[in-house]
């Protein structure tokens, strides 16, 4: 693909401040975790498979001599590993300052082909998992109460999608959790902003990851994607990652309930450039 991010510099943002970003060793959520650690983040690198590729995320991040990086596994869609990660998180950090849910996944089909069993899988990831990591962090933002290193209890980060307002054909599973989360940040930020909680989703566009290989690895497909693009190319996991590290940031402080399209420009209704 012809991604071309501009290359920057990591603002100092988030020195002193400790971080817990699920689904973080592949795509986006890996993207998060170093970007965040890079701002001056301790991080816990969750994962659910693939030890070794969490494992050298850590040591990669270790070794930039930012914030400090763990990893933890667990599965987002099981009360009990949830629980036992932010234990675990806390044990070894103190405590969790910044917890971005971003674990998803993809199991498409028709609506007549679609098993419920990729109907389950999917609504438990996304959506029951993002509930039960919104839940745990924000018992412990509210344990162990106001930190000087940001004006806030804390934040929580949703990694939503543009099928937040998107509908989406043959994915009709992964479009309902995104819209879910939609509502689910929400109502959340409603209920916890008298708390000093920040809940804000951000909601990628086309993002050159694993999840969405067979839309760019061919250059038919990637033709055809970029016509969804009014920018013009595809994202990277690094332009996800400096919002969600501005996001967790005092920078952002006033920011409430907010979705965050970063999309170049996906939900313009391309389409209507010429027509309509
Ligand atoms: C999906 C990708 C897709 C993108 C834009 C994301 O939420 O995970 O597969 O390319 O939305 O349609």
């Amino acid at each position: 693909m012809n991604a071309q991010p501009p290359n920057l510099p990591t603002p100092k943002m988030l020195g002193g401040q400790n971080a817990l970003v699920t689904g973080a060793n592949s795509g986006i959520g890996q993207g998060i975790a170093r970007e965040l650690a890079a701002a001056g983040a301790n991080v816990v690198v969750n994962y659910v498979a693939k030890p070794e590729v969490a494992q050298a995320i850590c040591d990669d991040i270790n070794a930039q001599g930012e914030g400090k990086a763990i990893a933890i596994e667990a599965d987002v869609s099981k009360e009990d590993q949830v629980q036992a990660m932010f234990a675990e998180a806390v044990k070894q950090f103190g405590t969790l300052d910044i917890v971005c849910s971003n674990a998803g996944i993809q199991r498409d089909a028709n609506l007549t082909d679609m098993t419920l069993e990729q109907w389950n899988q999917v609504i438990s990831v996304n959506l029951t998992g993002a509930f039960l990591v919104a839940r745990a962090a924000v018992r412990e933002f509210t344990r162990r109460g106001m930190r000087e290193v940001s004006c806030a209890l804390g934040k929580l980060i949703f990694t939503s999608s543009v099928h937040e307002v998107i509908p989406w054909a043959g994915h009709c599973n992964y479009a309902t959790t995104k819209g879910g989360i939609m509502l689910l940040m929400r109502s959340l930020a409603q209920e916890l902003a008298p708390q000093k909680i920040r809940v804000n989703s951000i909601c990628p566009g086309a993002i050159e990851t694993a999840i969405n290989r067979n839309a760019w690895e061919t250059p038919e497909a990637a033709a055809a994607l970029t016509r969804l693009i009014p920018y013009g190319r595809i994202g990277l996991p690094i332009e996800i990652a400096r919002v969600a590290a501005w996001l967790a940031s005092d920078q952002s402080d006033y920011l409430c309930g907010t979705s965050i399209f970063v999309d170049g420009g996906m939900t313009l209704y391309p389409g209507f450039a010429t027509g309509g």
